[in-house]
């Protein structure tokens, strides 16, 4: 072989290492055929135990991604090396299911006889399964694997990647922009909230100062969400906080986001996120393939491949 065919093999294998090329639905196939059965036992066990264990493990995956990439980075405690993203402003007294996350990476070790299974692809193929389960069979996609987990995290990334509930359209476009998400991107993602809850501090503004607001809906969010005090009680964030439906859709048209970001997505005015918002409500078809790939398009994001960071044993810890 000469130099130039040498050089030309090494770029190519570089490209293909640094890009996400190497994540594919059959990572697994080979090195652990158990390994996605048994995540999908074990959320399935979880579900039943808490329905609304399935919404914390999505929202978990979408904290991940929009860290740094989806590298596992949001399960890591605080080290004296770095102070971890579990105290962010957007993830404190607020994300949860790392207890699921543990007992899945236990049982998959196990099925595995060894650590194979990053808890990147973990979190990827929780939030995969929990659509699943709590929508049907329509929601299910391939995810893509091969995902590793990084060796680090960061609280100050995590406060300035993850949007605030407080963010206007525009600013909520930027930030997905700055994520490689379009607006389509946008509008399916935050179909997200079409289950689980949210604490009357992220929505209380909403509830008392804004206009863009169905007033009946408004007065019966005040009676679990008082002016002063009562800040962690929940409501949900759709009619229907258990199940992957277009519910969430259906509410925004009907001036019941709960959070004020959920409503910048609808004002009626013929934008293509309004546009959008009234697809989806009518369309439980066309959302579900619209958030089958918004979601592979988020799982997508810089992940870490090849031999980059590690295959944690304890999700919790760097090795
Ligand atoms: C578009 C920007 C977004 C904003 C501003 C936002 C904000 C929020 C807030 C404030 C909560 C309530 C947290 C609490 O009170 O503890 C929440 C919950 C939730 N979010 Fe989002 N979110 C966004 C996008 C997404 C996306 C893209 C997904 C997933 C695809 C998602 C999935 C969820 C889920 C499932 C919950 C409920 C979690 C639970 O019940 O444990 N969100 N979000
Ligand atoms: C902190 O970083 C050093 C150097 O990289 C490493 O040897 C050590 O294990 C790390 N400590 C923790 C608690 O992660
Ligand atoms: C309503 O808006 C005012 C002015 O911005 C603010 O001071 C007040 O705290 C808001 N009320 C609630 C309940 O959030």
């Amino acid at each position: 072989m000469t130099s130039s065919q040498i050089f030309v093999m090494v770029t190519l294998a570089s490209l293909l290492i640094s890009s996400n090329a190497l994540l594919t639905p059959h990572f697994y196939d080979k090195v652990c055929p158990q390994a996605l059965p048994v995540i999908k036992s074990v959320v399935k066990e979880a579900i039943l135990k808490e329905k609304r264990i399935g919404a914390s493990l999505l929202r978990l995956h979408f904290h991940d991604c929009f860290v740094n990439g989806c590298d596992g980075s949001v399960l890591l405690d605080d080290t004296k090396n770095f102070t971890g993203e579990k105290t962010a402003l957007p993830n404190i007294n607020s994300i949860r299911g790392f207890s699921v996350i543990d007992e899945i990476k236990a049982a998959v070790d196990k099925a595995c006889k060894r650590p194979v299974v990053s808890c990147a692809d973990i979190l990827a193929i929780a939030a995969r399964d929990s659509v699943a389960i709590l929508g049907g069979p329509q929601l299910f996609y391939n995810v893509l694997l091969g995902r590793r987990d990084a060796r680090r995290a960061s609280k100050s990334a995590a406060n300035t990647n993850l949007p605030p509930p407080t963010f206007s359209f525009s600013q909520l476009i930027s930030n997905f922009k700055s994520h490689g998400l379009d607006v389509k991107d946008l509008v399916a993602l935050s179909g997200g909230h079409t289950i689980g809850f949210a604490k009357c501090n992220t929505f209380r503004n909403r509830i008392y100062n804004e206009t863009n607001i169905d007033p009946s809906f408004a007065a019966s969010l005040r009676k679990t969400c008082p002016r002063k005090g009562g800040d962690s009680n929940l409501s949900p964030l759709d009619a229907t906080p258990t199940k992957v439906d277009t519910t969430y859709y259906r509410d925004l048209i009907y001036k019941k986001g709960l959070l004020h970001s959920d409503q910048q997505l609808f004002e009626g005015k013929g934008r293509e996120s309004d546009k959008l918002v009234q697809l989806y409500s009518k369309s439980p078809l066309a959302f579900a393939r619209d958030f089958k790939s918004s979601m592979i398009k988020m799982g997508n994001m810089k992940p870490l491949t090849g031999t980059q960071g590690e295959i944690r044993i304890n999700c919790r810890r760097v090795r």
